[in-house]
């Protein structure tokens, strides 16, 4: 399938975004997806958090960061006091993608023009919650954000200056730490990970 050449921005009513979203057919990824999995959280939030894509759990469930990356992230951001309920949380791509394999989907990460074509929504997002920071959870939310998705370790636990000019906090993402070959590495990274959110809950204040 050809992804659909669109303007570059949605100009929509605020109030029909999330019906929008849903009703997306920008790129292929809707083909395969069960929904497309729409952000949540208070509209007035200052903090949002993007992630990469629904995983397989938030796939059939119609909501962000349910399953064992979400579980963790909510165990991270619990220990720093950063109240999930109060954040917008969201992602970069908004529908599934995956490889069926027997009767399992294996995740694959959304390539460039999916990210770009899924931008859309993301800077309508940004447009309508205006947090005052933004957490970018790995490459592809980093890409989105910043127009640049590598060296997320050398960059991460900072602050940059996103493409919507607001101020954005690059961190790793949950299931980078999830999928780490060894025991002392994965809690290395958490440890990272952790620190980044403390990062952001401080900056808040
Ligand atoms: N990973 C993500 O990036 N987002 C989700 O919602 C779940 C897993």
């Amino acid at each position: 399938a050809q992804l659909a050449q669109c303007p570059s921005a949605w100009d929509g009513p605020e109030a029909t975004l999330p019906a929008a979203i849903t009703a997306c057919t920008r790129c292929p990824l809707h083909q395969r997806a069960t929904q497309a999995v729409l952000g949540e959280g208070p509209l007035d939030a200052d903090l949002m958090i993007v992630g990469e894509q629904p995983g397989d759990q938030e796939d059939l469930a119609g909501r962000p960061f349910v399953g064992p990356a979400g579980q963790l992230f909510d165990r991270l951001a619990a220990a720093v006091a950063l109240n999930r309920s109060k954040a917008y949380v969201t992602n970069a791509v908004k529908h599934f993608k995956f490889q069926p394999k027997g009767r399992r989907r294996i995740h694959q990460r959304p390539n460039t023009a999916e990210i770009d074509h899924c931008k859309w929504w993301l800077e309508a997002e940004l447009a309508q919650v205006k947090p005052r920071l933004v957490v970018a959870m790995g490459a592809t939310a980093a890409q989105a954000l910043t127009g640049k998705g590598t060296e997320i370790m050398a960059r991460r636990g900072r602050i940059e200056t996103g493409l919507s000019g607001l101020p954005i906090l690059i961190t790793l993402h949950p299931s980078y730490v999830l999928r780490h070959p060894d025991a002392d590495g994965r809690i290395a990274a958490e440890a990272l990970l952790q620190q980044d959110l403390q990062a952001a809950a401080a900056y808040l204040g």
